[in-house]
Protein backbone atom coordinates (compact mmCIF):
# COMPACT_ATOMS: atom_id res chain seq x y z
CA UNK A 1 0.00 0.00 0.00
CA UNK A 2 1.20 3.39 -1.08
CA UNK A 3 0.62 5.42 1.78
CA UNK A 4 2.41 8.76 -0.24
CA UNK A 5 3.93 10.50 2.48
CA UNK A 6 7.04 11.03 0.70
CA UNK A 7 8.63 14.70 1.30
CA UNK A 8 5.78 15.56 3.63
CA UNK A 9 7.57 16.62 7.21
CA UNK A 10 7.15 15.06 10.75
CA UNK A 11 7.84 16.24 14.01
CA UNK A 12 8.56 13.56 16.34
CA UNK A 13 8.81 14.11 19.88
CA UNK A 14 10.71 12.07 22.24
CA UNK A 15 12.72 10.15 19.29
CA UNK A 16 16.28 9.54 20.45
CA UNK A 17 15.03 5.94 21.73
CA UNK A 18 12.24 2.61 21.97
CA UNK A 19 8.92 3.88 20.64
CA UNK A 20 9.61 7.63 19.21
CA UNK A 21 12.93 6.35 17.18
CA UNK A 22 10.81 3.77 15.71
CA UNK A 23 8.43 6.01 14.79
CA UNK A 24 11.38 8.53 13.38
CA UNK A 25 13.10 5.37 10.95
CA UNK A 26 9.08 4.06 9.52
CA UNK A 27 8.62 7.81 8.74
CA UNK A 28 11.69 8.33 7.18
CA UNK A 29 11.66 5.05 5.72
CA UNK A 30 8.33 6.41 4.37
CA UNK A 31 9.99 9.44 2.79
CA UNK A 32 9.07 11.58 5.49
CA UNK A 33 11.35 14.90 6.17
CA UNK A 34 11.79 14.71 9.56
CA UNK A 35 12.50 17.35 12.85
CA UNK A 36 13.41 14.92 15.84
CA UNK A 37 13.33 16.36 19.51
CA UNK A 38 14.54 14.68 23.05
CA UNK A 39 17.14 15.94 25.38
CA UNK A 40 19.90 13.75 24.42
CA UNK A 41 21.68 15.52 21.26
CA UNK A 42 23.94 12.51 20.34
CA UNK A 43 21.47 10.19 20.93
CA UNK A 44 19.01 12.19 18.03
CA UNK A 45 22.29 12.52 15.92
CA UNK A 46 22.61 8.62 15.94
CA UNK A 47 19.16 8.38 15.32
CA UNK A 48 18.78 11.04 12.59
CA UNK A 49 21.97 9.20 11.36
CA UNK A 50 19.97 5.51 10.72
CA UNK A 51 17.06 7.79 9.06
CA UNK A 52 17.35 8.06 4.72
CA UNK A 53 15.39 11.26 4.15
CA UNK A 54 16.85 15.13 5.29
CA UNK A 55 16.53 14.43 9.13
CA UNK A 56 17.36 17.65 11.50
CA UNK A 57 17.21 17.62 15.28
CA UNK A 58 16.34 19.80 18.14
CA UNK A 59 17.87 18.59 21.62
CA UNK A 60 15.53 20.30 24.24
CA UNK A 61 13.59 19.68 27.42
CA UNK A 62 10.45 20.13 26.20
CA UNK A 63 9.24 20.41 30.08
CA UNK A 64 10.33 24.38 29.42
CA UNK A 65 7.74 26.61 28.77
CA UNK A 66 8.96 27.77 25.60
CA UNK A 67 10.44 25.15 23.86
CA UNK A 68 7.52 23.73 22.64
CA UNK A 69 7.01 27.03 20.51
CA UNK A 70 10.53 26.56 19.57
CA UNK A 71 10.21 23.46 18.33
CA UNK A 72 7.90 24.23 15.54
CA UNK A 73 9.54 27.77 14.95
CA UNK A 74 12.73 25.39 13.97
CA UNK A 75 10.89 23.38 11.96
CA UNK A 76 9.15 25.79 9.94
CA UNK A 77 12.57 27.53 9.19
CA UNK A 78 14.18 24.26 8.26
CA UNK A 79 11.82 22.29 5.89
CA UNK A 80 8.50 26.04 5.66
CA UNK A 81 5.66 23.19 6.54
CA UNK A 82 4.52 20.97 8.96
CA UNK A 83 2.07 17.78 7.75
CA UNK A 84 2.63 15.82 10.85
CA UNK A 85 3.51 15.94 15.30
CA UNK A 86 3.81 13.37 16.51
CA UNK A 87 3.54 13.75 20.40
CA UNK A 88 5.42 10.86 22.19
CA UNK A 89 8.05 12.48 24.63
CA UNK A 90 6.51 11.16 27.86
CA UNK A 91 8.17 9.56 31.01
CA UNK A 92 5.31 9.40 34.21
CA UNK A 93 6.70 7.85 37.75
CA UNK A 94 5.30 4.29 39.05
CA UNK A 95 4.33 3.99 42.25
CA UNK A 96 1.62 4.12 45.52
CA UNK A 97 -0.12 6.82 45.30
CA UNK A 98 0.61 8.38 49.00
CA UNK A 99 3.93 8.17 47.90
CA UNK A 100 4.45 10.07 45.30
CA UNK A 101 5.47 13.44 45.40
CA UNK A 102 4.23 17.15 44.29
CA UNK A 103 7.36 17.25 42.42
CA UNK A 104 6.64 13.59 40.54
CA UNK A 105 3.26 15.16 39.78
CA UNK A 106 4.51 18.45 38.00
CA UNK A 107 6.83 16.97 36.23
CA UNK A 108 4.64 14.18 35.03
CA UNK A 109 2.23 16.86 33.33
CA UNK A 110 5.04 19.64 32.24
CA UNK A 111 6.12 16.81 29.67
CA UNK A 112 3.52 14.33 28.83
CA UNK A 113 0.82 16.43 29.02
CA UNK A 114 1.48 20.52 28.87
CA UNK A 115 4.44 19.81 26.48
CA UNK A 116 1.69 18.15 23.84
CA UNK A 117 -0.52 21.13 24.63
CA UNK A 118 2.07 23.27 23.50
CA UNK A 119 3.33 21.77 20.64
CA UNK A 120 -0.01 21.31 18.95
CA UNK A 121 -1.06 24.63 19.58
CA UNK A 122 2.24 26.25 18.04
CA UNK A 123 2.04 23.42 15.05
CA UNK A 124 -1.89 24.24 15.02
CA UNK A 125 -1.94 26.75 12.41
CA UNK A 126 0.86 25.29 9.97
CA UNK A 127 -0.71 21.96 10.13
CA UNK A 128 -4.63 23.26 9.36
CA UNK A 129 -2.72 25.32 5.94
CA UNK A 130 -0.89 21.64 5.28
CA UNK A 131 -4.49 19.85 6.09
CA UNK A 132 -1.64 17.65 8.22
CA UNK A 133 -1.83 15.63 11.36
CA UNK A 134 -1.58 15.51 15.06
CA UNK A 135 -0.79 11.64 16.67
CA UNK A 136 -1.04 11.31 20.38
CA UNK A 137 1.12 8.35 22.12
CA UNK A 138 -0.76 7.61 25.14
CA UNK A 139 -1.16 4.47 26.95
CA UNK A 140 -3.66 1.92 28.08
CA UNK A 141 -3.18 2.61 31.93
CA UNK A 142 -5.56 6.19 30.17
CA UNK A 143 -8.94 3.85 29.78
CA UNK A 144 -7.76 1.26 32.87
CA UNK A 145 -6.74 2.33 36.46
CA UNK A 146 -3.88 0.47 38.05
CA UNK A 147 -2.93 1.56 41.61
CA UNK A 148 0.76 2.15 40.62
CA UNK A 149 -0.07 4.15 37.80
CA UNK A 150 -1.91 7.30 39.43
CA UNK A 151 0.37 9.63 37.45
CA UNK A 152 0.48 8.15 34.30
CA UNK A 153 -3.21 7.32 34.38
CA UNK A 154 -4.46 11.00 34.79
CA UNK A 155 -2.09 12.37 32.34
CA UNK A 156 -3.15 9.70 29.69
CA UNK A 157 -6.80 10.62 30.82
CA UNK A 158 -6.26 13.79 29.83
CA UNK A 159 -4.43 13.40 26.69
CA UNK A 160 -7.52 10.85 25.25
CA UNK A 161 -9.91 13.49 26.13
CA UNK A 162 -7.64 16.49 24.81
CA UNK A 163 -7.54 14.06 21.16
CA UNK A 164 -11.24 14.29 21.14
CA UNK A 165 -11.71 17.74 21.51
CA UNK A 166 -8.67 18.67 19.21
CA UNK A 167 -10.38 16.19 16.56
CA UNK A 168 -13.52 18.23 16.94
CA UNK A 169 -12.00 21.39 16.45
CA UNK A 170 -10.14 20.12 13.45
CA UNK A 171 -13.75 19.10 11.34
CA UNK A 172 -13.59 23.03 11.17
CA UNK A 173 -9.72 23.74 10.59
CA UNK A 174 -8.40 20.52 8.37
CA UNK A 175 -6.43 18.56 10.57
CA UNK A 176 -6.70 15.28 11.54
CA UNK A 177 -6.51 14.47 15.32
CA UNK A 178 -6.18 10.24 16.45
CA UNK A 179 -3.82 8.45 19.27
CA UNK A 180 -2.71 5.28 19.73
CA UNK A 181 -1.89 3.30 23.40
CA UNK A 182 0.66 1.36 23.46
CA UNK A 183 0.49 -1.46 25.35
CA UNK A 184 3.31 -3.24 26.81
CA UNK A 185 6.10 -2.31 24.43
CA UNK A 186 9.28 -3.91 24.55
CA UNK A 187 11.72 -0.73 24.86
CA UNK A 188 14.82 -0.76 26.66
CA UNK A 189 12.81 -0.03 30.39
CA UNK A 190 10.66 -3.25 30.08
CA UNK A 191 13.92 -5.23 28.70
CA UNK A 192 16.11 -3.84 32.01
CA UNK A 193 12.41 -5.42 33.95
CA UNK A 194 12.83 -8.66 31.92
CA UNK A 195 16.42 -9.01 32.78
CA UNK A 196 16.09 -8.54 36.32
CA UNK A 197 13.54 -11.32 36.34
CA UNK A 198 15.21 -13.62 34.92
CA UNK A 199 18.52 -13.33 37.01
CA UNK A 200 16.18 -13.10 40.09
CA UNK A 201 14.27 -16.03 38.72
CA UNK A 202 17.74 -17.94 37.30
CA UNK A 203 15.40 -18.75 34.01
CA UNK A 204 16.07 -17.49 30.55
CA UNK A 205 15.36 -13.81 29.14
CA UNK A 206 12.96 -15.39 26.97
CA UNK A 207 11.56 -17.45 30.00
CA UNK A 208 11.34 -14.43 31.66
CA UNK A 209 9.37 -12.50 28.96
CA UNK A 210 6.94 -15.48 28.45
CA UNK A 211 6.26 -15.42 32.33
CA UNK A 212 6.16 -11.65 32.55
CA UNK A 213 4.18 -11.29 29.72
CA UNK A 214 1.62 -14.03 30.88
CA UNK A 215 1.19 -12.33 34.48
CA UNK A 216 0.34 -9.13 32.47
CA UNK A 217 -2.43 -10.81 30.77
CA UNK A 218 -0.99 -10.85 27.21
CA UNK A 219 0.49 -13.41 25.09
CA UNK A 220 3.78 -11.21 23.78
CA UNK A 221 5.00 -7.82 24.09
CA UNK A 222 4.41 -5.32 21.66
CA UNK A 223 7.82 -4.45 19.21
CA UNK A 224 8.20 -0.67 18.81
CA UNK A 225 7.84 -1.17 15.49
CA UNK A 226 4.42 -1.82 15.73
CA UNK A 227 3.22 1.23 17.02
CA UNK A 228 5.34 2.94 14.31
CA UNK A 229 2.98 1.20 11.60
CA UNK A 230 0.02 2.32 13.29
CA UNK A 231 1.01 6.25 13.17
CA UNK A 232 2.69 5.69 9.57
CA UNK A 233 -1.02 4.34 9.35
CA UNK A 234 -2.58 7.36 11.11
CA UNK A 235 -0.32 9.98 9.40
CA UNK A 236 -1.45 9.29 5.79
CA UNK A 237 -4.67 9.19 3.85
CA UNK A 238 -5.18 5.77 4.01
CA UNK A 239 -6.80 6.67 7.47
CA UNK A 240 -8.59 9.85 5.98
CA UNK A 241 -11.51 9.00 8.05
CA UNK A 242 -10.36 8.57 11.31
CA UNK A 243 -10.75 11.27 13.21
CA UNK A 244 -10.63 11.24 17.21
CA UNK A 245 -9.70 7.79 16.82
CA UNK A 246 -8.09 5.86 19.90
CA UNK A 247 -6.27 3.12 18.84
CA UNK A 248 -5.02 0.24 21.33
CA UNK A 249 -2.10 -1.15 19.96
CA UNK A 250 -2.05 -3.47 23.33
CA UNK A 251 -2.18 -7.12 22.11
CA UNK A 252 -6.08 -7.19 23.64
CA UNK A 253 -4.73 -6.01 27.00
CA UNK A 254 -7.64 -3.56 27.01
CA UNK A 255 -11.10 -5.63 27.39
CA UNK A 256 -13.16 -3.19 27.82
CA UNK A 257 -15.18 -0.68 25.51
N1 LIG B 1 6.96 1.44 26.27
C1 LIG B 1 5.72 1.15 26.64
O1 LIG B 1 5.40 0.00 26.98
C2 LIG B 1 4.66 2.21 26.61
C3 LIG B 1 3.34 1.86 26.95
C4 LIG B 1 2.35 2.82 26.92
C5 LIG B 1 2.67 4.13 26.57
N2 LIG B 1 3.95 4.45 26.26
C6 LIG B 1 4.23 5.85 25.90
O2 LIG B 1 4.94 5.89 24.69
C7 LIG B 1 5.85 7.00 24.72
C8 LIG B 1 7.27 6.50 24.42
O3 LIG B 1 7.58 5.50 25.37
P1 LIG B 1 8.99 4.73 25.38
O4 LIG B 1 8.78 3.51 26.16
O5 LIG B 1 9.55 4.67 24.02
O6 LIG B 1 9.83 5.75 26.30
P2 LIG B 1 11.41 5.90 26.47
O7 LIG B 1 12.14 4.78 25.87
O8 LIG B 1 11.62 6.23 27.91
O9 LIG B 1 11.70 7.22 25.61
C9 LIG B 1 11.17 8.45 26.00
C10 LIG B 1 11.59 9.50 25.00
O10 LIG B 1 11.18 10.80 25.51
C11 LIG B 1 12.33 11.64 25.59
N3 LIG B 1 12.22 12.54 26.73
C12 LIG B 1 12.20 12.18 28.05
N4 LIG B 1 12.14 13.28 28.80
C13 LIG B 1 12.13 14.35 27.96
C14 LIG B 1 12.12 15.76 28.14
N5 LIG B 1 12.06 16.29 29.36
N6 LIG B 1 12.14 16.56 27.05
C15 LIG B 1 12.19 16.01 25.80
N7 LIG B 1 12.20 14.70 25.56
C16 LIG B 1 12.18 13.88 26.64
C17 LIG B 1 13.50 10.67 25.74
O11 LIG B 1 14.73 11.22 25.31
P3 LIG B 1 15.75 12.01 26.29
O12 LIG B 1 15.88 11.21 27.54
O13 LIG B 1 16.99 12.12 25.47
O14 LIG B 1 15.13 13.34 26.53
C18 LIG B 1 13.09 9.55 24.80
O15 LIG B 1 13.38 9.91 23.47
C19 LIG B 1 5.73 7.63 26.09
O16 LIG B 1 4.86 8.73 26.02
C20 LIG B 1 5.14 6.52 26.93
O17 LIG B 1 4.38 7.01 28.03
C21 LIG B 1 4.95 3.53 26.27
Amino acid sequence: MNLNLTNQVAIVTGASRGIGRAIAELLSQEGMRLVLAARSEADLKHVAESCKTETVIFPADLRDEKNPQLLIDFAISQFGQIDLLVNNAGATKRGDFLQLSEDDWQDGFALKFYSAVRCIRAAWPHLSKSQGSVVNIVGIGGRTGSADFAIGGAVNAGLLNLTKVLADKGITDGVKVNAINPGYIATDRLKSRITALAAEKGISADQAALELADSLGVKRFGNPAEIAAAVAFLASGVSGYCQGTILDADGGRTRTL
